[in-house]
């Protein structure tokens, strides 16, 4: 399966929020994302139909990438959208420079842990109580 991954710009934003809200507890506000863009970070949407359907952004600082964000659209979720947006970014990181890989997941998210192991990512830590105090996060790593 092949995707077509461009960067997200500002008129992407109304869909990306939608998603947002749509498959977090605690999305992420439009100044956030607006921010990133205007910074030029590596935030990336994909489209189906001109519609974005899942999107992901990190950040790469010296030789490690950190994963801020990664989503599918529910009705588009288990059809493989969100295992290609996480190989291309992880290639992408690694032809910036980055050697090894870092992300916080809620502990009970097991759709994400198990695409996750699924590209090698493995568990280093936890962080208590990270989402508002309430959920425990998983720190994972995977070496690029
Ligand atoms: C996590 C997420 C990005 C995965 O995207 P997706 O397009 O649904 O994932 P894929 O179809 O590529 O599936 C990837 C893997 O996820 C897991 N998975 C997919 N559907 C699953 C299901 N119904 N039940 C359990 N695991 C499932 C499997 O490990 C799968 O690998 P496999 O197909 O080789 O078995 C998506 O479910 C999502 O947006 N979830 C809500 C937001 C979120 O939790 N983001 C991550 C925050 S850290």
């Amino acid at each position: 399966m092949g995707i077509l991954i461009e960067r997200m710009k500002m008129d992407d934003l109304d869909s990306v929020l939608a998603i947002e809200d749509e498959v977090f507890v605690f999305p992420w506000q439009r100044e956030s994302f607006a921010e990133e863009i205007k910074q030029g970070s590596e935030f990336y949407v994909t489209k189906e139909e001109g519609k974005v359907v899942g999107y992901l952004g990190f950040y790469k600082v010296k030789d490690e990438m950190q994963l801020v964000n990664l989503a599918v659209t529910k009705e588009r979720q288990g059809k493989g959208i969100g295992s290609e947006l996480l190989k291309w970014a992880l290639k992408q990181a690694k032809s910036l420079g980055a050697k090894k890989a870092f992300l916080e997941v809620e502990k009970g998210n097991s759709r994400a842990i198990s695409l996750y192991h699924k590209f090698s990512f493995y568990e280093t830590g936890i962080r208590k109580g990270y989402y508002e105090g309430k959920e425990d996060a998983v720190i994972m790593r995977a070496e690029l």
